[in-house]
């Protein structure tokens, strides 16, 4: 659900804003909020002025003059930020976009806030996201939470267990749907199409494909199905598919990544505690 506003006045404060981040701000800036963004270097503070948002490098006082603090550093930076703000977070509603970083770790090293962990992806730059958000408590400012980040998309409420999945899936998805539009436009330019025609008709094909399957709500080797006329066009091109293992691969894909996800998550949330002596 898109709701494309929040509350008039909302203060939110982006601490790290890179590409991710930025991509934030922008969506919070186009939903009314107004925005507070932080980063250390000179170009990042630039950045976050020409979006149109407050810039600083003061972590503490962006996140002391706002109602909601958003997480965007790489996990790395983390606990020096976290060490830095956590006297200033008492009431706070706090959503976390760093990979891997468990709800109990964040509630224990910000005690007294609200804290949220929320897995957008880089279509948030269009206000596409596709983004999970998880919740520590059950808690009444969830549908708030839910407002904010539905500026930047969609929003989907999971278990916190699902979220290393949704990171390699739907976090990593725009990088693997990128790689298949390039393979496929090569496709095109290799069988004789211009280049700039080819990609231009795979992302078209691709978008309306993907409305077909979810307006008629069919499985999608129904689809496929229809496509494919017997001695057809399609079918040869299907037998390369199945021959070259591409279906598999893609699971792989997804597993690999969630494998991945799993292991960079557990070796950052140990270190933010160890970080903050929480064990
Ligand atoms: N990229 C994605 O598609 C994506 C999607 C979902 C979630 N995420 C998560 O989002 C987080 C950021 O990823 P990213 O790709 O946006 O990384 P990024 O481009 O490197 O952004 C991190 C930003 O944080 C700033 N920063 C670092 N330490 C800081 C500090 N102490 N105070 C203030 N600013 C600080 C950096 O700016 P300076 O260099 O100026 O300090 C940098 O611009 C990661 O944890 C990642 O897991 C990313």
């Amino acid at each position: 659900m898109k709701t494309g506003a929040v509350p008039k006045g909302l203060r939110v404060a982006v601490l790290g804003v890179g590409k991710i981040g930025g991509a934030i701000v922008k969506s919070l800036l186009s939903c009314g909020a107004v925005v507070t963004g932080t980063g250390r270097r000179r170009e990042t503070l630039e950045r976050i002025s020409r979006l149109g948002a407050e810039a600083t490098v003061d972590n503490r006082l962006a996140a002391k003059v706002s109602d909601v603090v958003i997480l965007s550093v790489k996990p790395y930076q983390l606990p020096r930020l976290l060490e830095e703000i956590r006297d200033v977070m008492e009431g706070k509603i706090v959503v976390s976009v760093v990979a891997g970083v468990r709800l109990s770790t964040l509630s224990r090293a910000l005690e007294g806030s609200h804290v949220y962990r929320a897995m957008p992806n880089i279509n948030a730059l269009i206000g596409r996201s596709t983004t999970a958000v998880a919740e520590y408590t059950g808690d009444k400012r969830a549908s708030f939470v839910e407002s904010i980040l539905s500026c930047m998309g969609s929003v989907y409420w999971i278990p916190e267990e699902w979220m290393d999945v949704w990171t390699a899936l739907v976090g990593s998805m725009p990088a693997y749907v990128a790689v298949m539009i390039d393979s496929l436009t090569l496709g095109g330019v290799s069988a004789g199409l211009p280049r700039e025609v080819a990609f231009k008709a795979v992302i078209d094909t691709l978008g309306a494909t993907a409305e077909h399957l979810g307006k008629r709500d069919i499985h999608p080797s129904v689809l496929r199905d229809e496509v494919t006329t017997p001695a057809g066009t399609t079918i040869e091109g299907l037998k390369v598919i199945e021959g070259e293992g591409v279906d598999a691969a893609l699971i792989r894909t997804v597993e690999a990544a969630a494998r991945r996800a799993a292991a960079i998550g557990e070796a950052i949330d140990n270190e933010v505690r160890r970080s903050l002596n929480l064990r």
